[in-house]
């Protein structure tokens, strides 16, 4: 007879939504690759057919659901369309890495603890657009990057981690973003990492992290 009882299966399936080029995307996926990262890409979700994301993902052969808001006539047509595609892979986490649209209170309160977002500051500074350039402009002696958990309030759900790094202000913004981009990544996949890990969780509206209370985001 036999009596083994099967192993919680671990939450390892991930979406991606994104806009743009889609480099965290690669990070995750590489990690994959080298077995850095035990997980599976179930799908990459995205609002623009010409993002360097989408033809990158297409490349690898991931799953790519494109639907460019102006194919639909509203925000709820669109965002119903992109999360039927979305969630008939049945993803237990939704990253959004440089997906640029703000999503419906509805949708975010669905994925509440099972959603989070990649955000260019060190959050709650710079919530919103053009972080590089807002940042310099305040003066900040100091700049980085923040993951949350997504919640109805823009840029604004239970932080995660951070990492950080001196801002020089003879730089412009797109140098700031070149040089902030190789610790976003680490930043990223270490926060997924977590997940899969079924290390990280939403309790109520705190980040627990290995069953302790996360007081402060954790920097990486
Ligand atoms: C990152 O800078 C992230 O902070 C922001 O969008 C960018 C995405 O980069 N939300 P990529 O498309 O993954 O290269």
């Amino acid at each position: 007879m036999c009596t083994a009882t099967a192993e919680p299966r671990r939450p390892d399936r991930l979406a991606l939504l994104l806009s743009g080029r889609g480099s965290n995307l690669q990070v995750i996926a590489q990690a994959i690759d080298r077995g850095a990262l035990k997980a599976t890409i179930v799908a990459v979700g995205s609002d623009r057919p010409e993002a360097a994301g989408v033809a990158w993902a297409r490349v690898r052969g991931l799953p790519v659901h494109v639907h460019p808001r102006a194919d639909h006539a509203d925000r709820d047509a669109f965002e119903s369309a992109l999360f039927a595609d979305l969630e008939a892979a049945q993803p237990d986490w939704l990253v959004l890495a440089g997906f640029m649209r703000v999503l419906s209170a509805a949708t975010v309160r669905r994925w509440r603890g099972r959603m989070i977002n990649l955000h260019p500051s060190l959050l709650p500074r710079h919530p919103g657009l053009d972080t590089h350039r807002r940042a310099l402009a305040a003066g900040d002696t100091e700049h980085g990057a923040s993951v949350h958990f997504v919640t109805e309030v823009l840029d604004g759900g239970p932080l995660i981690a951070q990492v950080a790094m001196p801002l020089d202000q003879t730089l412009e913004a797109d140098q700031v973003g070149e040089l902030l981009r190789p610790l976003e990544h680490r930043l990223l996949l270490e926060v997924v990492q977590w997940l899969v890990a079924g290390r990280l969780q939403l309790v109520g509206g705190q980040v627990e992290l290995d069953g302790q209370l996360l007081r402060q985001p954790r920097r990486l």
